[in-house]
């Protein structure tokens, strides 16, 4: 009882009230459609996550303010308070949990590999053949990159990692021949591929994942946004926008 007054209590003050701005600011690296992207005609930021934190804005009164930024920034911005949380495909890692609170996971996502037409590499196993030697291409701070980065080490393997700031540079490198192939999520992954000629994505995935919203601890917007967050996905309203972007295969 005490939690739900305190809950009440924090619901009431959100945005509504003097306690808390009225305007929520949301961290996003703007470069991974369909999740976070800019319309190509429009101009305008669109996505899975965009449209899922108006929707939890529009639930709590308050206005959504969407900052870009680099994705390896966005839980140093959210912990510091520079905007009040984090959403940009973030994957929940017990590492990041050490950092911040995740909200109740809001889909799933599979690390995939994307690969040029007549790759060398054509399953996942390739990448763990200690003999082999690729380079291997990933947007910095991803999970791809700290995976992969891991997995080099503990398998004793000969790859190279190139790391992008932007996920779509590390498909321009990949393009370009640069880099041997790309570890990034697949639903970004499947967009990439349809819009380059020449690659294509191996069978496998490469890891299993929940994406979630990340806060500060102790951010007093945390209570109030997971319970809106947790309505919209009860009433069907979260899969709604996934389906919007995401085609079933
Ligand atoms: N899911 C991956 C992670 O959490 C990649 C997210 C990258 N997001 C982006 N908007 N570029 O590390």
């Amino acid at each position: 009882m005490k939690k739900m007054i305190a809950m009440l209590m924090a619901m009431a003050l959100l945005c509504t009230g003097a306690a808390l701005a009225e305007t929520i600011k949301m961290g996003s690296s703007i470069d991974f459609a369909p999740y976070e992207y800019y319309d190509d005609v429009t101009g305008d930021i669109v996505g899975i996550d965009v449209e899922i934190a108006q929707a939890v804005a529009d639930k709590l009164g308050c206005e959504l303010e969407i900052n870009d930024m680099q994705f390896d920034s966005i839980i140093a911005a959210v912990v510091s308070g520079k905007v009040d949380f984090g959403m940009s495909g973030f994957t929940v890692t017990e590492e990041r949990k050490q950092s911040v609170d995740f909200s109740t996971t809001y889909t799933t996502a599979k690390q995939s590999v994307i690969v040029p037409e007549g790759s060398a590499i054509t399953s996942v196993d390739d990448l763990f053949n200690a003999d082999n030697e690729f380079k291997i291409g990933v947007q910095i701070g991803t999970t791809g990159d700290l995976y992969i980065t891991d997995d080099i080490e503990a398998n004793g393997l000969k790859h190279a990692i190139e790391r992008f700031n932007k996920a779509p540079d590390a498909v321009v490198a990949l393009n370009s021949g640069k880099v041997d192939c790309v570890i990034i999520d697949d639903q970004v992954a499947i967009n990439f591929v349809a819009a380059n000629e020449g690659l294509s994505i191996l069978d496998t995935a490469y890891a299993l994942e929940d994406y979630a919203v990340c806060f500060a601890k102790e951010s007093p917007l945390y209570d109030s946004f997971n319970a809106a967050l947790e309505e919209l996905i009860a009433d069907g309203t979260v899969q709604s926008i996934i389906d919007k972007y995401i085609t079933a295969e």
